[in-house]
């Protein structure tokens, strides 16, 4: 399965809604975002914790209001045929996907208190989303949190070596999915088929060379994360198993 890091964010500017149309144009079922609240605490897509990067602003998102993000530039940066993108709120982005299909993979990006996993839950459930959002972070406090609140949504924790013992903590976690970054993996690829005996998934990030492609659908591996996800689905028809 093909996963759209930050959408299609090789050919569109990342965690916006035209990155996301470009993916799911490409043939990709699923979009993964990363999601973090704005100073009066909505829940915004944006994997720096700082505009400056991605936006026509500076500042960090947690001290800008939703009225300042809404009124920057997301697309510029990338190509100026992208003036005018938005920096989506995660009501937004979930809104669109209910509208034009598609599943999320939403990354609770950085930590976040309970407050702040409430309202994220709370806005997938709004959206009528649960059944089509899957939920990862790197933050286990986040993940204890989202099961807390959200048991029915799906969890992988993102790793970038793997635990000692990943089976345990996805025990531990309650995790449908163990998300570890290629690099990580190519460490010990025997992981993938004890995950497997134990009922957890594997996704693999951010894998954008065919080569890799190839070695991971060899391993067993359930999803690959890539900026490239066009490209990785017609790879998948040619190539796949
Ligand atoms: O989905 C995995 C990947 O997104 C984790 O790294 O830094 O791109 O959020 P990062
Ligand atoms: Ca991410």
């Amino acid at each position: 399965m093909a996963i759209a890091h930050r959408g299609a964010s090789s050919a569109a500017p990342e965690n916006t809604l035209v990155a996301e149309e470009v993916a799911r144009r490409g043939g990709a079922t699923w979009i993964e975002d990363d999601v973090q609240p704005s100073k009066d605490g909505v829940p915004y897509v944006m994997h720096d914790s700082t505009v400056d990067r991605t936006t026509d602003g500076t500042g960090a998102i947690r001290s800008l209001t939703s009225a300042e993000l809404d009124a920057l530039d997301a697309g510029s940066w990338f190509a100026p045929s992208y003036a005018g993108a938005r920096v989506p709120t995660l009501a937004a982005q979930l809104a669109d996907l209910r509208e034009r299909g598609g599943n999320l993979l939403l990354e609770v990006k950085g930590a976040h208190s309970e407050e702040e996993v409430g309202r994220i839950v709370r806005e997938v459930r709004a959206a009528d989303m649960t059944d089509r959002v899957f939920v990862q972070s790197f933050d286990v406090p986040s993940l204890r949190h989202v099961r807390a609140l959200a048991p029915e949504l799906p969890l992988g924790l993102l790793r970038d070596a793997p635990d000692a013992d990943p089976v345990a903590v996805a025990k531990d976690l309650h995790l449908a999915s163990y998300n570890v970054s290629d690099r990580g993996l190519s460490t010990r690829p025997e992981l993938v088929e004890e995950l497997h005996a134990a009922g957890v998934a594997v996704n693999v990030w951010t894998v954008d060379a065919p080569t890799r492609w190839k070695a991971l659908d060899e391993l067993g591996v359930d999803g690959v994360i890539t900026n490239r996800p066009a490209e990785l689905m017609g790879w998948i028809s040619a190539h796949g198993s």
